[in-house]
């Protein structure tokens, strides 16, 4: 039988399986409805996610709610979760910079995302961007390229890869960045498509 959320949670506050726990604050374990149809799965917690505890909080959650609404998915409907649990950063002056985690951290976080989908056994799986989209999917998966289609996978029913809200709000140019959010609504309107 798959362990309980709790459970899991518990035993991810102790995980020592790579070496990011160690500059981190917390594991950033997922959150939102635990009965949840649909999953989605970013990269790792940010600069205010590993503060806080909670997944997706900070600029790139707050982009990441508009795009819900905007694709008419209710955020309090979906469990959302990283791929890896720790924030990876670099100091740059004062700022904790986010690195992209490795692929041997990644794949030792799996464990954790796999108990998590265990758990919750959603219909639907969305990564959001190339790092939860190589942990759920596949190592050489291209989401410029393989974004917004359905895709096999043991874990899910349905699994398909969007934009990483985080890309978006690097694009300077104003024009990309509507036509980038536009691109992720487009690719969110699929999980109402798929739960139908
Ligand atoms: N980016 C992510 O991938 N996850 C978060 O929780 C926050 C920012």
């Amino acid at each position: 039988m798959a362990q309980s959320l709790k459970q899991i949670r518990e035993d991810a506050k102790r995980c020592r399986d790579c070496p990011l726990w160690a500059n981190a604050t917390q594991t950033v374990f997922g959150a939102g409805d635990p009965h949840a149809r649909v999953m989605l799965v970013g990269e790792q917690p940010g600069d205010e996610e590993d503060r806080k505890g909670l997944p997706f909080i900070g600029p790139a959650g707050r982009l990441l709610d508009r795009a819900l609404e905007a694709a008419g998915v209710d955020r309090s409907h979906v469990y959302i979760t990283n791929a890896v649990k720790h924030f990876k950063w670099q100091l740059r002056g004062k700022r904790r910079l986010h690195k992209t985690p490795a692929q041997r951290e990644i794949e030792a976080c799996r464990q954790w995302l796999e108990r998590e989908v265990a758990a919750v056994r959603p219909q639907v799986i969305v990564c959001l961007g190339a790092t939860a989209a190589r942990s759920v999917i596949s190592r050489d998966f291209k989401v410029s390229t393989m974004r917004g289609r359905f895709v096999a996978s043991a874990l899910a029913p349905r699994v398909f890869a969007t934009l990483h809200p985080s890309a978006l709000l690097r694009l300077k140019d104003e024009k990309e960045k509507e036509a980038a959010f536009e691109q992720l609504v487009g690719d969110l309107k699929l999980i109402n498509k798929a739960l139908r």
